[in-house]
């Protein structure tokens, strides 16, 4: 009986020990493309909150629009919603609502309506600053855009330049709309984290 109970326990002991050292091989092997980093390394400190605020001016008509529609589908034009149509942004950014106003930067990307019901797109796009601190750094943007709801909020997913490893929220609200050429301003207010 101990002679059993002696062979049981060190087969156990035995078993243990592959598994023990095929971990430490698998460890061994991920350590070789990924290291823990202490956030010193890259000069981060204390995680902070801004606010920022500024105009976006969607520019659909005259000889220099900034949003222009590169795609739809044959059914887009029977579509209440535009269903299909995806437009490329390159819009100014600036302090007031008036495009005059103090330039900060440029909101560049697309945004493609994705609803059959209702006029609402999907924004994927980057706010690129070109003024003061963040100059160059960018913030990322993906989210949903019913643009006739009042306030309308989407992700920031991240960003770069002072902006790295920002999270947060963008809200928009339609501050001027002309229907009948689809010029649009619109407020926007950015809350972020960010280092
Ligand atoms: C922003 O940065 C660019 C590139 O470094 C530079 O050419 C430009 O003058 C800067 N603008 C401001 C307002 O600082």
């Amino acid at each position: 009986m101990a002679k059993i109970l002696a062979i049981a326990t060190g087969s156990f002991l035995f078993l243990l020990s592959v598994i023990l050292f095929s971990l430490t091989l698998t460890a061994a092997k991920s350590d070789s493309f990924s290291r823990n980093l202490s956030p010193k390394t890259l000069g981060l400190k204390r995680e902070k909150l801004s606010h920022l605020q500024f105009y976006f001016h969607d520019i659909r008509s005259g000889t220099n629009p900034t949003a222009i529609s590169v795609a739809q589908a044959a059914s887009t034009k029977r579509s209440i919603s535009s269903f299909g149509l995806v437009t490329m942004m390159d819009d100014p950014l600036t302090v007031k609502p008036e495009i005059s106003s103090k330039l900060v930067g440029r909101a560049q990307g697309i945004y493609a309506s994705a609803s059959q019901s209702e006029l609402s797109f999907l924004m994927a796009l980057n706010f690129v600053f070109t003024e003061g601190k963040y100059n160059g750094s960018t913030l990322s943007i993906l989210g949903r855009n019913s643009v006739f709801s009042g306030i309308r909020e989407m992700p920031v997913v991240g960003g770069s330049g002072l902006f790295r490893f920002a999270r947060g929220y963008a809200q928009a609200k339609t501050h001027d709309l002309d229907f009948k050429t689809g010029d649009a301003v619109v407020e926007y207010n950015v809350y972020v984290f960010h280092y």
